[in-house]
């Protein structure tokens, strides 16, 4: 993506600035359809999930968490329609999440009857808090746990030879994990899976809750990928939410640190706070010129399936998505986006150059007609600058003082902002009617 480029505002002669930055796009696995729909007041039904379900192979996922088939009847036919009515691509894996219960496993087993490929997720809690307050076990009886969990898995695994399979492992709670019992449970599921370089496993380790400062987080995934007996054949996955605010930083130091994948969801549905957002994650790359390999070309649609299928809503302040982050409502910036898209217009260079605007809002579907809205805070750059998109007056430079008063003026008697009729209207009345 040749438009954009990293942030790199100074050169520091005598040291490479910033250290690390994200150069390619993780392997993505969208959980909308697991944690994401575990969180909704109102969970969705088989045809809103089939209704995401396609919103999310178009965006371009190719690994989808699509539920907890042994969960629910509902959950287990959603994965019976999505295999019966072959609405699975090719290219597209589906994950399925199950804890390591003996009935469970095998009911997420029968679930899965004639799928061509499919990611098993296991997992169960580690923390130290988990296991005294929950469960009231100590770490050897929560290896055994995983560890049985595991084999059940590998068994049925040889059961199904028409399935292509992916294991994958969750330490639940992994942030407040004690980093060396993360690693010996983790070790312990790598010895019962026995992954290899054509068939690696999925070791997934989520911040459950966050608990810490990003860099905090991105210590824990270093470490264990440095400790990690065999880091060449498993795939480290990150899992953010989003307690303290920061899942979307915490996963961008994930990667950072060395993971390779990550699990959230659109616009950060999820339990409690949410999960990390990956439309922000994606987009956040995409405009440090990574190629997030995710289509959001289309943002506005995008978000009508969601809100339609979620029944949650898309905060107008939401980064890139929301409908006035491409608003501005100062004088002052109007002038400088006014400025920076004329001069981007005449530039030959397709570096993207705007002040204000972290990416070219058409590269998302959206237009340049609803970046400058015209209220008391607008200076005489912005309406100036309307008046030659909208009507294609180029006002003299005089007058932009003076109809830009004019426009303060009606503003601040209407007590609000002014729609381009009106302004059209105020211009006629003070100089075309005259
Ligand atoms: O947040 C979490 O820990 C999870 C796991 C079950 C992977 O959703
Ligand atoms: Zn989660």
């Amino acid at each position: 993506i040749t438009k954009y480029r990293p942030f790199a505002p100074v050169d520091l002669p005598d040291r490479q600035w910033p250290s690390r930055q994200i150069t390619t796009a993780p392997t993505w696995c969208s959980v909308d359809l697991r944690d994401g729909n575990q969180a909704l007041p109102i969970p969705m039904n088989v045809e809103e999930k089939i209704a995401l379900f396609t919103l999310l192979v178009e965006l371009g996922f190719k690994e989808i968490e699509v539920g907890f088939p042994s969960a629910s009847q509902t959950e287990f036919e959603f994965m019976r329609r999505l295999i019966d009515e072959q609405r699975i691509p090719d290219d597209v894996t589906i994950q399925v999440i199950v804890q390591a219960k003996e009935n469970l496993i095998r009911r997420t087993f029968e679930s899965l009857r004639g799928a061509k490929k499919a990611i098993v997720h296991l997992y169960n809690s580690t923390s130290e808090q988990q296991r005294r307050i929950v469960f009231g076990l100590d770490r050897s009886a929560i290896v055994d746990i995983a560890v049985r969990g595991a084999k059940l898995i590998k068994q049925l695994v040889a059961t199904m030879p028409e399935t292509q399979f992916i294991l994958e492992y969750s330490p639940e709670s992994f942030t407040l994990t004690e980093l060396d019992f993360s690693l010996e449970i983790c070790e312990a599921v790598v010895d019962v899976w026995q992954p290899t370089l054509e068939n690696k496993i999925i070791l997934n380790l989520p911040a459950t809750v966050e608990v810490a400062t990003p860099n905090v987080h991105a210590d824990q995934i270093e470490w264990f990928c440095r400790h990690l007996r065999d880091r060449s054949t498993a795939i480290v996955s990150l899992h953010t939410h989003n307690d303290r605010g920061s899942g979307v930083a915490a996963s961008e130091m994930g990667l950072l640190a060395g993971a390779e994948r990550v699990e959230g969801t659109l616009f950060g549905n999820g339990e409690r706070t949410g999960n990390v957002d990956l439309v922000t994650l994606a987009l956040n790359m995409y405009s440090q010129g990574v190629d997030p390999r995710l289509d959001f070309s289309n943002i506005g649609t995008i978000c009508k399936t969601y809100e339609a299928c979620t029944r949650m809503e898309v905060s107008v302040r939401h980064p890139y998505a929301g409908e006035l982050v491409f608003t501005a409502f100062s004088g002052s910036h109007q002038d400088a986006i006014n400025k920076g898209m004329t001069a981007q217009a005449r530039s030959e260079k397709d570096l993207w150059d705007v002040p204000y605007l972290t990416i070219d809002p058409r590269d998302i579907g959206r237009s340049y007609e609803a970046i400058i809205r015209i209220n008391s805070q607008s200076g005489k750059g912005g309406v100036a600058y309307l008046m030659e998109s909208e009507f294609g007056y180029q006002l003299p430079k005089a007058m932009h003082i003076e109809f830009g008063k004019v426009v303060k003026e009606l503003s601040d008697q209407r007590g609000g902002e002014i729609s381009s009729t009106e302004l059209y209207h105020a211009f006629e009345q003070e100089y075309l009617a005259r």
